[in-house]
């Protein structure tokens, strides 16, 4: 039933960025108090007595995930961000778009050496995302315990990209 209140709050929204594309948008989810929190219950559950230090958040959408799940867990909260918008010292990975590569990057001092921690995004769909997230927290010397995401899109097959860390998908599409 809890997945019954998720699902029926994310919306399809066709020809969205692209003629032919479905897009899957959160924002009703969001703005759904009961469903919204559902949502974060679940991703967070599977992970209550796993001993996480850091949930990692993903820039944009992985952060309005992320913050809420970290307060669950009684976890930190590390916002991973696109290039060039953490103020200090950062660590980075480049990783694949359709066209491309971006970068994602933390605090350098963010990830104590040795602690665990919980990625969090809304989707996983290429997997190029949680990859780079991923390899990013190791680099800082953190131990990635899960990978908690609301919706994989299955046709992309993001999850071969991870098979070391096995996403936790909600819903999957
Ligand atoms: C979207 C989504 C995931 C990522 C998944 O983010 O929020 O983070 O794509 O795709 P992948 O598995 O193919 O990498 P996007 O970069 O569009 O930006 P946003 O979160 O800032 O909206
Ligand atoms: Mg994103």
């Amino acid at each position: 039933a809890d997945l019954d209140l998720i699902s029926a709050h994310v919306r399809d929204v066709p020809d969205f960025p692209h003629p032919g594309i479905i897009f899957k948008d959160i924002t009703p989810l969001l703005n759904h108090p009961e469903a919204f929190a559902v949502a974060v219950r679940a991703l967070a559950a599977p992970f209550r007595d796993s001993g996480i230090d850091h949930v990692v958040g993903l820039e944009a959408r992985g952060f309005i995930f992320g913050a809420p799940v970290a307060m669950a867990l009684g976890a930190g909260f590390v916002p991973a961000r696109k290039a060039g918008k953490l103020p200090s010292d950062t660590i980075d990975q480049a990783y694949d778009l359709e066209y491309g590569t971006a970068t994602v990057e933390i605090h350098a001092d963010a990830i104590t050496p040795g602690s665990r921690v919980l990625v969090v995004d809304d989707v996983l769909a290429t997997g190029g995302t949680g990859r780079a997230a991923v390899d990013l927290v190791r680099k800082a010397g953190g131990t990635v315990v899960g990978f908690s995401v609301l919706m994989e899109l299955s046709a992309l097959r993001g999850r071969e990209k991870m098979p070391d860390v096995e996403p936790r998908t909600l819903l999957s599409v």
